[in-house]
């Protein structure tokens, strides 16, 4: 066979499949197909290597963006039996990458007859690759391109791969390497530079910033920002198209907010970072078109999506990353193995859930065979036996890794390895916990000291009848002012929920775990349900009114009866009702923002609120630990050990260290909320050594980033970033993604409503 005859794509597959081992050739770097990497010892591999802390792009990450022809080629000696190949001129592959990065790599085929490609950084011609090599056949896994000494500036660059059209190239991976995410292990704890006063002015609200769009969901992405997303609407904040923003980056430490481009409408999505640390955001509203102004942008169906933030932008391709199926509504966790589970939702929007709307299933992202399912979603009977109100489930990752699920009144175990669901008692006295009655949820700390035994705090809600109609509930029907508290063992579960009382009734709270163990409830309103113009007495568009504007704090180890205060507590003027939402920040105090129950941008009482404010713990004006993590990852059980010779007058309990989720907040659901005490130990010969070790397993923490806390003597340090785990993507079941993209529709209500196609309602 002549290099000729390999011309075509179809033929060059034929040559690779012939092809035998490639032949060895001498003095070829570890690199290039003879020399496994670390070995000195020549042999054959066809596979690229990842170094530890490098990030893999694989061909088929949707990360890598495609223009002109490339082609799918198959085979098993590529890494994950797939290349994409192209010979057209022009043909470009491009890369968003961090400034972080030093290090990029490209593999892919050589032989005989591949061409050259330019390799450009911010369109900057950087080199011109030749991927042609000494072999009649394409020889796979190979080094085309390299270089350590990216040089670019903080922020984000692009870089492309592109085609000049004298042959073939291709491309099997990516590698890049990014050093801040991979530096030495070395914690530094300072003592304290003083000691915690006894005299600390109490907890103080203030209020600068604004989200330029409503904070209707919002997730801490890193020690200085967080992402903020709302709805398509007439926001002030506007994108560089000029057209309102919908979602925003806000600065944690400037306040500066910046429009984030969207491209479907998140309108009501949940979310959750998977365990490579990007960020998804599921699910939202289909185009709004029939009944907003806004029909003039955010023309995109929402209802499937799966959004992938990832290097500063929100990247979206429904032909490739969707769900089966179309949610609205539905709540995101992270579990164990670092992938998405998406549960339940309505497949339309509307407002009330009801067994024509209901999607009562659950699905993965990357899609999973659970039992057979191969990628496509499983029933739950759970979500059937919960309508009406059972919208924005409240669920957590147990330690035993089955999740905790709350709805409408009812609770249960779900052990998604198996799909079966185990209920349990009913929440007391009536009071439903999920939208439109919303309450909120917590997971308690979980640490070694109680065998990391899970028990979970359900608050506010509502006891109104979510059968009835709208019009038949009233915005002046009370909240509920109920706690429930359960342990989730059998001993706990037989015991069933204890119930207590917070201050003030609240339907839409938000309930904010400390790094001290301590929940700060806050917003919501004092009577009504969620939503807005469904009521006939609504405030304003609000269905919900009286909001609460002084904050409580509960302390979960304080003796029954006397957990909850209000004490010195600051009050608010600003109602956050529908639409708002709280969280820790980095920093260690809360951010509240957010309240939007209407349709569109409004001014009318309750308006579309940016304002943000910052409730300050006593804590913050005391003296703080300082804590330094120069290594950014944390293995399963891994230890961390730091020199700190005032460890010698210290007691060791008067030291805690806090790992926490902050979660992914909207709609007084903190999806994937967790506080993890590590297990901390006094080593070395003077006992001046301070370790703590990484959660024992995904259960307790599921794999994926955190913020680490220092507590000492009650007060606690800024929290630094980590990843737990080692920071891979969650597994990719690729029979199962396959079968899930052949076997469902891309954006399938929007197609339902041309009118052609039968309405898929009443499928369930
Ligand atoms: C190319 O490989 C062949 C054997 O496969 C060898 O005879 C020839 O010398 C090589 N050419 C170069 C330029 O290395
Ligand atoms: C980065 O800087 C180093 C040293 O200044 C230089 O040798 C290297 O070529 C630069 N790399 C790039 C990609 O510009
Ligand atoms: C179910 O909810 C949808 C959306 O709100 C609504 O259009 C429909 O009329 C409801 N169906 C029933 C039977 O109430
Ligand atoms: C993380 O994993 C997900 C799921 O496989 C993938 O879509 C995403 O591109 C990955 N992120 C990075 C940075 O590789």
């Amino acid at each position: 066979m002549n290099t000729r005859s390999c011309r075509s794509l179809f033929l060059f597959y034929c040559c690779l499949l012939l092809s035998i081992i490639p032949c060895i050739l001498t003095a070829e770097s570890a690199w290039n197909g003879h020399t496994p990497p670390g070995s000195s010892t020549r042999a054959p591999f066809n596979s690229y290597y990842v170094p530890p802390g490098a990030k893999e792009y694989h061909c088929t990450s949707p990360l890598i963006q495609y223009k002109g022809v490339w082609e799918y080629v198959y085979s098993s000696r590529f890494i994950r039996n797939v290349v994409r190949a192209t010979r057209q001129k022009q043909a470009t592959a491009t890369l968003r990458i961090s400034g972080d990065c030093t290090g990029f790599e490209w593999f892919g085929n050589c032989a005989q007859y591949y061409g050259s490609a330019k390799m450009s950084v911010d369109q900057k011609l950087l080199s011109v690759v030749d991927t042609g090599c000494n072999s009649t056949t394409p020889r796979p896994g190979q080094r085309l391109f390299a270089t350590y000494s990216l040089n670019l500036t903080a922020g984000y660059h692009t870089v492309t791969i592109e085609s000049l059209g004298d042959g073939i190239i291709d491309l099997n991976g990516l590698v890049l390497t990014c050093p801040s995410q991979t530096s030495s292990p070395s914690i530094s704890l300072p003592t304290p530079h003083q000691q915690p006063r006894s005299d600390t002015p109490g907890w103080t609200l203030t209020q600068k910033g604004s989200t330029g769009v409503n904070a209707m969901q919002l997730a801490v992405i890193s020690e200085t920002e967080a992402i903020v997303i709302d709805k398509v609407e007439h926001n002030s904040l506007t994108t560089e198209n000029g057209t309102p923003a919908w979602a925003s980056l806000y600065n944690l430490k400037t306040h500066d907010v910046t429009p984030l481009n969207m491209q479907s409408n998140s309108f009501c999505a949940g979310g959750s970072f998977l365990s490579n640390g990007t960020l998804i955001n599921v699910g939202g509203n289909p185009v709004v078109s029939d009944h907003t102004s806004a029909a003039d942008f955010g023309d995109v169906d929402g209802l499937q999506s799966i959004r992938l933030f990832e290097n500063g932008i929100m990247n979206e391709y429904h032909n490739a990353v969707r769900m089966a199926s179309s949610r609205w509504y539905s709540t995101t966790v992270r579990v164990g193995d670092g992938s998405a589970l998406i549960m339940g939702g309505s497949k339309k929007g509307g407002w009330i859930n009801n067994a024509t709307t209901n999607n009562p299933t659950i699905e993965f992202y990357p899609p999973k065979n659970i039992q057979g399912s191969n990628g496509l979603p499983v029933r739950s009977s759970f979500l059937v036996d919960t309508l009406n109100s059972n919208l924005f489930p409240i669920a957590f990752v147990l330690p035993d890794g089955t999740i905790f699920v709350a709805a409408n009144n009812d609770a249960m175990i779900y052990d998604w390895k198996t799909n079966t669901e185990r209920r349990l008692p009913s929440i007391p006295n009536g009071v439903r916990v999920t939208y439109p009655m919303a309450g909120t949820g917590l997971l308690l700390p979980l640490s070694s000291d109680n065998g990391y035994t899970p028990e979970v705090l359900l608050c506010g809600g509502s006891t109104v009848d979510d059968k009835k109609p709208g019009y038949e509930i009233s915005s002046q029907d009370p909240a509920s002012d109920q706690c429930s508290r359960m342990v989730l063992n059998d001993e706990g579960i037989k015991a069933g929920w204890s119930v207590e009382h917070m201050p003030e009734a609240r339907l839409m709270p938000d309930a904010v775990l400390l790094p001290t163990g301590q929940i700060v409830v806050v917003n919501g309103a004092g009577s009504g349900i969620s939503g807005y113009s469904n009521v006939p007495d609504p405030v304003g568009m609000s269905n919900a009114a009286n909001p609460v504007l002084t904050p409580s704090v509960y302390d979960p180890t304080a003796p029954a009866g006397s957990r909850f205060s209000s004490e010195g507590m600051p009050m608010s003027n600003i109602p956050r009702m529908y639409h708002s939402i709280a969280t820790l920040t980095p920093n260690g105090d809360i951010m509240i923002a957010g309240s939007n129950p209407n349709l569109d941008r409004s001014e009318i009482a309750y308006g579309t609120e940016y304002r943000v404010e910052w409730l300050s713990p006593p804590y913050m004006q005391s003296g703080r630990p300082r804590m330094e993590v120069h290594k950014t990852s944390i293995g399963f059980g891994e230890a961390f050990c730091v020199e700190l010779p005032e460890l010698e007058n210290i007691q060791l309990d008067e030291i805690r260290v806090a790992l926490m989720d902050l979660g992914f907040v909207t709609h007084a659901v903190h999806s994937n909320s967790r506080l993890v005490y590590l297990d901390v130990v006094r080593e070395g010969t003077s006992g001046s050594t301070l370790c703590f070790k990484g959660p024992p397993h995904g259960g307790v923490y599921p794999p994926g980033p955190g913020f680490l806390y220092i507590v000492y003597k009650g007060t606690p340090s800024e929290g630094v970033k980590i990843m737990v785990g080692d920071g891979n993507g969650p597994p990719v079941d690729h029979g199962a993604l396959e079968n899930m993209l052949k076997s469902t529709q891309v954006d399938q209500y929007e197609k339902s409503k041309t009118g052609t196609t039968k309405d898929d309602e009443g499928s369930e």
